[in-house]
Formats: C-alpha cells, structure tokens, sequence
C-alpha cells in the first residue's frame, strides 16, 4: 500500500516538473508518517498540510495556485480562530474535506471521521469528489456537479439562515433561464445564438473563450453558480468570472447589443442605464448616463442596486435569516417588522428614497400611459412614419428596461416626453 502511494507520488512530480516540484514541496515530506492517506471513501486530502498543497494541486498547479487564494482554502482556520475546530457535525462538514459538494452519500466520511490536518478546509475533492481512482488511473477524472440545488453542488454547503444563497437563486429567474420560452416552442438550449446567454455550460465556454467559442450540450443547466463564479478562484471579488482580464458582470447579458429603429429591443438594462440606448428626434439631445450608471458613484453599477445583503440576526428566540442579494432583484429586503421594502442601499445617494420613489413613480407612470395611448391612437396609414417607430422604439425599448425609469430617470423622461411630442405633432 505505502509503495503503491509512494509511486503515484512520483509519477505526479516527474509531471509537473522539478521547478514546480521545489515550488509545491513534491518532495516526500511524510515519510515514517502513516496518516498521509488515502483516507475512508477515497479522499486524498492534502499532501502537504504547512504549505496547503492539496495532492490534487501537486499535478494540477494551476487550479492549485489559484485555490490557494481563496477563502475556501482557509476555511478550517476560520472555524479555530473562533475556537470551533472541532469535529462536531454542526459546522466541521461545511468547513472542511466531506461529503458535501460532491457526490457522496455517506455524511460520516472526511473530517468529522477522522480529525486529520489533510483533510482540513473546502478543499478540491469537497467539489471534485474523492480522488484515489483518478490517481489510479489518471483517464478516469473525477469531474464536479455544474449543477445546483439543496443537495447537489456548492448549494450544499453555501445554504441555511446564515448564508441562504441556493435558496435565494431558486427563486431567481436565473434558475429557469435554460427553459426560458419554451412554453411558447423556443429552445434557447440548443440555439447557439441564445445558449451562450442562457445555458451555464454555454456561457462557461464562451467566457474561457474570452467570447469566441461557445458549446451546445445536451443536460443544459440553467445560471448556475459556477455560471458566474469562478470555482478555482481567479484573484477577483467574489471570485466572479473574468473575460478578457475583467470580472464578467450583469451588463454582459442583460444588453440589447446595438437594436435600433425598426427592431425590437430586448433586455436593454445596461444600454439604458449607461444612456448609450433609444431613438432621439431632430434637436432631442440624449443626457446620457445618469448618476445611477456612473461607475465612479456607483461602482459596482447593477450589483450596486441588485445584489444587496443584510446580515444573519438573532433577537431572543428569533432568527432573522441574512438576505444575500441572490435573488438579484432591486431593493429586494423585506424589513421583518415592518413588512416594507428596505432601501438602504438608495440612501448612499438619497436620503428618503422611498418618498422619492413614490413622487417619480407619479411623474412617470403617467409619460408611460400617455405615450401607449398615443401608439395606439396612430392610424395604420402613419405606421411607417419616423415618428410612429422613433417612439414605438422608446417605448418598447423602456418597456423592456423593466425599471420603469429608475435605470437612468433622465434619459427615460427625455425619451418618453420627445415621443408624446413627435405624436402630437404627426
Ligand atoms: C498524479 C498526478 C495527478 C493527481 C494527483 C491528480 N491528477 Fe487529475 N489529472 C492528471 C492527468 C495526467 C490528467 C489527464 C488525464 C488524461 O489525459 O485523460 C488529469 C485530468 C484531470 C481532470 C480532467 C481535466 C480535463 O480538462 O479534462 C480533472 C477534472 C482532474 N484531473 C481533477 C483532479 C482532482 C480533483 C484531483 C485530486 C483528487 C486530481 N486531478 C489529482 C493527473 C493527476
Ligand atoms: C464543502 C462546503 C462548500 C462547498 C461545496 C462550496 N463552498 Fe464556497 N465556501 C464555503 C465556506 C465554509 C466558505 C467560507 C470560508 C471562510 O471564509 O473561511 C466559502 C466561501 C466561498 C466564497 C467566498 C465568499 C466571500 O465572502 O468572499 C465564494 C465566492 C464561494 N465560497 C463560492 C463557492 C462556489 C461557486 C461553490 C461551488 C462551485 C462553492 N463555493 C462550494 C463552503 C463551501
Ligand atoms: C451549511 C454549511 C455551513 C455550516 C453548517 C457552517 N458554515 Fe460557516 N460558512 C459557510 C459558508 C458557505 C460560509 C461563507 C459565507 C459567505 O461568504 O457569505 C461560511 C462562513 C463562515 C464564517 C466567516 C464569516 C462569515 O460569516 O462570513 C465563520 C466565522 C463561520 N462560517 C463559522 C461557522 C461556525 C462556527 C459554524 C458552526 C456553528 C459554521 N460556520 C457552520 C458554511 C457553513
Ligand atoms: C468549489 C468547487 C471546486 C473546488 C474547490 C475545486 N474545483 Fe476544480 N472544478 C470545479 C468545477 C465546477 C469545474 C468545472 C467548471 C469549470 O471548468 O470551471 C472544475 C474544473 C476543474 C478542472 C478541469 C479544467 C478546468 O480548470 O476547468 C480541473 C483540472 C480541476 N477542476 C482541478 C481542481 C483542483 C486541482 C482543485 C484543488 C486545487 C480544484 N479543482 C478545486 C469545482 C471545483
Ligand atoms: C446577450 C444575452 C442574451 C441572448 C444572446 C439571448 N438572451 Fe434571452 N434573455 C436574456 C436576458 C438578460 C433576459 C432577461 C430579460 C429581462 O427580463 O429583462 C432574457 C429573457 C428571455 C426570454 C423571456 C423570459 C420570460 O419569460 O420573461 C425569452 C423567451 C428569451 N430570452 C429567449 C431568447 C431566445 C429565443 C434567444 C436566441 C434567439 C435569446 N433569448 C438570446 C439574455 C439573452
Ligand atoms: C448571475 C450571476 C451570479 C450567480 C448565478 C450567482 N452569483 Fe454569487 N455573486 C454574484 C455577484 C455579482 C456577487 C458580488 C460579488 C462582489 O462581491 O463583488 C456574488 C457574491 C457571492 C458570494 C460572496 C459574498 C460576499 O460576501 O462577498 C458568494 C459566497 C456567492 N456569491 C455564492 C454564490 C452561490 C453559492 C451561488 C449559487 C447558488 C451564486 N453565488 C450564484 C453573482 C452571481
Ligand atoms: C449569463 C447571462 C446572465 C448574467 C451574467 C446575468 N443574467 Fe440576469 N438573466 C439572464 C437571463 C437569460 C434571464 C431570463 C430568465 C427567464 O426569465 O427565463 C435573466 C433574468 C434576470 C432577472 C429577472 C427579470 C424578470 O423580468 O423577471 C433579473 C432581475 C436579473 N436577471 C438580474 C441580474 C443581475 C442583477 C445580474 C448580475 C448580478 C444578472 N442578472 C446577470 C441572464 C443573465
Ligand atoms: C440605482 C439602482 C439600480 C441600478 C444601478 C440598476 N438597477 Fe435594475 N432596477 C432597479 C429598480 C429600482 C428596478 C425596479 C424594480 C422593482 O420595482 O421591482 C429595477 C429593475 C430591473 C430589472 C427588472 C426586474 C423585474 O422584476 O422585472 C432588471 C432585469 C434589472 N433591473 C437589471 C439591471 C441591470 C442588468 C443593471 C445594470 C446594467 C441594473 N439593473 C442596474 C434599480 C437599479
Ligand atoms: C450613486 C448614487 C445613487 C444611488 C446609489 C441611487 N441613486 Fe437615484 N439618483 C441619484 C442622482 C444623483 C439622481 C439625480 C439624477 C441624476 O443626476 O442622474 C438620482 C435620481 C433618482 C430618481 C429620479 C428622481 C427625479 O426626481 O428625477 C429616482 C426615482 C431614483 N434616483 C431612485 C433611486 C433608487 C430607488 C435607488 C436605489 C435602488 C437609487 N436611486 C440609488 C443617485 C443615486
């Protein structure tokens, strides 16, 4: 058994060659200890517990160097820094190498069996699942769920009160985009020219591809976590995806790419958010972005109003769930008590913005009513005039920003008050 391991052991060094074998301590550090695995169900753990190097990462150095960034590669000293570094089932499991993430059934395997440092932390084989086969016989490679759920994936872990961000993306549309549609004959899963916005395995070859491949399969899963996460790590917040060297973001779907006159748009947030969007008349000039799509008032831009969170309390014998912004609706928090909607997140900028948001919901939603009655009210014989389809455009284009006006507010009255005013004068 102790030969066959030392082998495998070499085998990986000889791989990754001596200067990556000096940099990750390839070398045979356990020798006389008989603890180094591998362990119940299969798991290989770490090969080196001072550096962190998982045995995975002795032939894997990149997803290995990025890993070692991330707060899942810590996660056990989270635990003793708070003195919990027990193996009690109540927080060992998340924390560290186990059944959940992967696979497995068996909730007695890992950590909570066997106290050992190697299996310390949210390592590769919590998602990857054991690895003794694979090092058996490196064709057969343990490949991780893309998909999410209570039971399947990071939702194992990354749920409950504390932090309930499966529960939370459930109820998101993201969790049905792969079917988006398909109640009216679409298959936006196996249409190249839609998987790649809709489908995670899609969108995951076209952002690796820094957007010149994409891939059609036939399990699609919808936007799921690893959709926009990257699992490795990558050096950027949240270890969100990066294309072409920057963290992908909301925009990079939620756009109608360059619709104009004549088409009709389709999830325009960010055009009309950063006023790069509608039809503008003779002498309507455009105000452009607003300050809701500035990226030096609001950095974050989408997430800035989307993905807000409100941390996990507990009053007396009341639990106060964290709200973790994973809905990724606006202004999604419910305040408990009140039952109201929360926007804290509005008072960086506005100091009473639910009164602001009342008053401009009267200014605009009758621009709104007005310039529909107005399309509608054009006989057929002025339908393929300019002005007909320069406000046909802006409404539709407003329409299906969804945001009645909030998303840029000036770019939105402009658009609304010039349209009414080329109808008027047909
Ligand atoms: C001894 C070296 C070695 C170790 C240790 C090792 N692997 Fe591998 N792994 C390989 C080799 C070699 C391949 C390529 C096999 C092939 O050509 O089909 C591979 C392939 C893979 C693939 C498929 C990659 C792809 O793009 O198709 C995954 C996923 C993978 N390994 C994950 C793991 C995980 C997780 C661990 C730890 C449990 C691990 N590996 C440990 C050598 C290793
Ligand atoms: C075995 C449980 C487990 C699994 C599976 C798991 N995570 Fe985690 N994750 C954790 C824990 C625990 C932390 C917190 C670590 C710490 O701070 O010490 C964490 C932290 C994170 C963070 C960093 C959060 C921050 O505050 O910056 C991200 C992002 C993340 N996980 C994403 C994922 C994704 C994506 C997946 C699936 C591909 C996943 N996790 C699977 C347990 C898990
Ligand atoms: C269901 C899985 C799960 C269990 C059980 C769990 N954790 Fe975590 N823990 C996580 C995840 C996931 C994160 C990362 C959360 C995030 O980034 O929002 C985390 C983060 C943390 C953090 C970092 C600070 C924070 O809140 O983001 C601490 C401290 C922590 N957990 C302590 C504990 C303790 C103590 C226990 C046992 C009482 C425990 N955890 C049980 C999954 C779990
Ligand atoms: C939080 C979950 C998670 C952890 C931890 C994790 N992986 Fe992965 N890994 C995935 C997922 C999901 C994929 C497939 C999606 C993708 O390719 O991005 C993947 C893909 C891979 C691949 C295929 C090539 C690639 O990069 O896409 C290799 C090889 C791999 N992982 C090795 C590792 C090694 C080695 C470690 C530990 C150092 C590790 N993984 C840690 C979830 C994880
Ligand atoms: C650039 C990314 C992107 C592409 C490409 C794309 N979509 Fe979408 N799609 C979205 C976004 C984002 C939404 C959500 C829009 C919203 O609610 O404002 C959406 C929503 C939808 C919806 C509405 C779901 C509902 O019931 O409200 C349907 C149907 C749809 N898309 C079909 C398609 C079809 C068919 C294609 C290919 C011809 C396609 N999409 C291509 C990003 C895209
Ligand atoms: C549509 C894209 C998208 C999807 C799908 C998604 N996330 Fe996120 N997630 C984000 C964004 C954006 C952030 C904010 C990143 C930042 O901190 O800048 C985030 C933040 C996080 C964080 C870090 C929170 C913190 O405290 O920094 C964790 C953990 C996380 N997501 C886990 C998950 C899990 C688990 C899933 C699946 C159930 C998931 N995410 C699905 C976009 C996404
Ligand atoms: C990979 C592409 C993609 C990314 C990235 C993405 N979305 Fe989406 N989003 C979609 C698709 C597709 C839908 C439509 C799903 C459906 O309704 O069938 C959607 C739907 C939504 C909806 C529901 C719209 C409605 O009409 O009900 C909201 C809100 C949303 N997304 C917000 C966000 C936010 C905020 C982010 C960034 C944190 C984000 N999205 C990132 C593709 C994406
Ligand atoms: C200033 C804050 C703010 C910013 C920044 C912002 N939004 Fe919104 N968004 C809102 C508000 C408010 C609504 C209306 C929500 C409501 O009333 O339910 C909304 C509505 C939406 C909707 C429709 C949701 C639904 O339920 O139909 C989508 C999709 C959306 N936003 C996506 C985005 C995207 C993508 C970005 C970035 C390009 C973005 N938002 C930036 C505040 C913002
Ligand atoms: C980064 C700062 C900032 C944030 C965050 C912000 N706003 Fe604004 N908002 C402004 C400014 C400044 C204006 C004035 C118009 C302009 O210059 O773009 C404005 C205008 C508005 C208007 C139009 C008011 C009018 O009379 O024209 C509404 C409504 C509004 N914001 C709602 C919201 C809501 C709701 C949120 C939270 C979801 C929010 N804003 C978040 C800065 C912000």
């Amino acid at each position: 058994m102790q030969m066959v391991r030392h082998t495998q052991r070499w085998f990986g060094c000889i791989l990754i060659g001596f200067a990556a074998a000096a940099m990750f301590g390839c070398s045979d550090d356990d020798s006389g200890a008989d603890d180094s695995g591998p362990f119940a169900g299969g798991f290989l753990g770490l090969g080196n517990v001072e550096r962190n190097v998982t045995r995975c990462g002795e032939c894997h150095p990149a997803q290995q160097a990025n890993w070692a960034e991330t707060d899942h590669a810590h996660a056990f000293q989270t635990l003793a820094d708070i003195g919990r570094e027990s193996t009690d089932l109540i927080c060992a499991r998340c924390h560290n190498v186990s059944d959940l993430g992967n696979d497995l059934m068996d909730d007695s395997l890992g950590y909570v069996m066997d106290a050992n440092p190697r299996l310390r932390n949210v390592q590769c084989e919590n998602c990857h699942g054991p690895g003794a086969e694979h090092l058996a016989d490196p064709t057969n490679a343990p490949f991780p769920p893309i998909g999410v759920d209570l039971d399947l994936g990071c939702g194992e872990c990354h749920q409950d009160a504390h932090h309930p961000f499966v529960e939370e993306w459930i109820d998101s549309a993201h969790a049905e985009s792969h079917v988006s549609g398909s109640s009216f004959g679409l298959n936006v899963a196996q249409d190249p020219r839609c998987a790649y916005c809709h489908v995670a395995q899609s969108f995951i070859e076209f952002v690796k591809s820094d957007g010149t491949n994409t891939v059609i399969t036939t399990e699609p899963e919808p936007i799921t976590c690893v959709a926009c996460h990257d699992p490795h790590g990558n050096g950027s917040e949240g270890q969100l995806r990066q294309i072409a060297g920057e963290p992908i973001n909301c925009a990079f779907c939620h756009n109608s790419g360059d619709a104009t006159i004549g088409d009709e748009p389709h999830h325009p947030q960010a055009n009309v958010i950063l006023g790069e969007a509608g039809y503008f008349f003779d002498g309507v000039e455009n105000p452009g972005a607003s300050t809701h799509g500035s990226l030096i008032n609001n950095p974050d831009l989408c997430a800035g109003c989307h993905v807000v969170t409100v941390p996990y309390m507990r009053e007396g014998d009341l639990e106060i769930p964290a709200q973790v912004g994973h809905t990724f609706l606006a202004i999604p928090v419910i305040d408990e008590t009140t039952g109201e909607r929360n926007v804290e997140d509005c008072m960086v900028c506005h100091s009473n913005p639910t009164l602001l948001l009342e008053r401009y919901e009267q200014r605009i939603e009758p621009l709104f009513e007005e310039l529909e009655a107005a399309l509608e009210a054009v006989p057929e014989s002025q339908r393929q005039t300019e002005a007909y389809l320069g406000a046909l455009f802006n409404f539709e284009l407003l329409e299906a920003d969804s945001s009645r006006g909030i998303h840029n507010p000036p770019l939105s009255t402009v658009l609304l008050e010039s349209s009414i005013a080329a109808l008027e004068d047909l």
